[in-house]
């Protein structure tokens, strides 16, 4: 059996959110979150967050980031109450703050191979917007959620250069980049947010070309969408209903709207990194969700 002992993986971009909406899956119809209880409180999962638990469950040492401190201590706390043999390491910081990113990059043990899981995005609240909905038509867009969409590029690139030199000294180094479906296959009323992925996406391909004579190996991971509670608010899931699903040929209103768990993406991440192979990329979607490989 094949494990991630002995390695180390960064992930940027682990988080939590209160749960606001309970989506169903539609074959078993459980709850599609996945659920984090700490202290009596129950959160849903982000991908990072998942994905952290899937390579702790295999043995690796995770170290989060994100901004927000707070949710780290409960994602640690979650995920050592789940797997008592493993100590979860973390730092909260800006990502788009080049200073604290070469700081902890000097600061990451140097004990173990590392290997990097970039998940960092725009989510429901991330960025202050109207109803903590981002999918709005071209007229709506700000400055701000544009600034906002695209600063996930500038600060991918800015970590990777940090960590390249770190990674050339190693036997191999694996790194998943989360972009989205969105990247291949566009939607009514997520001009920026197609953007912004297609962009991280196809930088991500480019530099997987680059560097893997380097023995760097990199895979994009383009989910369609996960519960993570982007989709908690009303107002999304009638952006969605009425105008991006009806696109696709669609009727929420008679089905529902449903969404894989960040499980899916968090074990599928896992597996890529211990695999033998280089999967260079994925694209997944719920059952029944939108099998449009940019189509
Ligand atoms: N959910 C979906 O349906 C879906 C589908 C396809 C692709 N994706 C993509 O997958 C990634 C993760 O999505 P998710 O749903 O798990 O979203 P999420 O919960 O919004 O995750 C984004 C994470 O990035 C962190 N973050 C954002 N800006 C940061 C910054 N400047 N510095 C440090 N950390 C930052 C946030 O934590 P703090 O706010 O604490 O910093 C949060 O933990 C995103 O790129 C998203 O676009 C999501």
């Amino acid at each position: 059996m094949k494990n991630l002992q002995g390695k180390r993986i960064l992930i940027t971009g682990a988080g939590i959110k209160p749960v606001g909406f309970l989506f169903k899956d539609i074959t078993t119809d459980q709850n599609s979150h996945t659920s984090v209880t700490v202290d009596g409180f129950e959160y849903k999962a982000n991908i990072g967050t998942a994905t952290a638990l899937a390579c702790a469950e295999a043995g690796a040492i995770v170290h989060l980031v994100a901004r927000t401190e707070a949710n780290l201590q409960i994602i640690k706390q979650w995920i050592e109450s789940k797997i008592p043999e493993t100590k979860v390491e973390y730092t909260a910081l800006d990502l788009n703050d080049k200073v604290a990113l070469r700081k902890l990059v000097d600061s990451l043990p140097t004990d173990l191979p590392l290997y990097w899981v970039q998940s960092a995005g725009l989510g429901g609240g991330t960025v202050k917007i109207k109803d903590d909905n981002p999918y709005l038509r071209i007229d709506q867009l700000t400055d701000e959620l544009i600034d906002a969409e695209f600063s996930t590029i500038n600060n991918t690139i800015a970590l990777l250069q940090f960590l390249l030199p770190r990674f050339r000294k190693q036997k191999e180094s694996r790194i998943c980049i989360v972009s989205s479906m969105s990247a291949i296959r566009s939607v009514i009323s997520g001009s920026i947010h197609m953007a912004a992925k297609g962009a991280i996406s196809r930088f991500t391909n480019a530099a997987m070309i680059e560097l893997h004579k380097e023995n760097i190996f990199i895979t994009d991971i383009r989910p369609g969408g996960v519960d993570t509670g982007l989709y908690d608010s009303s107002v999304v899931q009638e952006t969605i209903t009425k105008t991006i699903g009806k696109g696709y040929g669609y009727d929420y209103e008679k089905t529902g709207l449903f969404f894989m768990p960040p499980t899916a993406v968090g074990e599928m991440i896992a597996t890529i990194l211990m695999s033998d192979g280089h999967t260079t990329s994925v694209n997944m979607v719920a059952r029944g969700q939108w099998p449009h490989e940019g189509s």
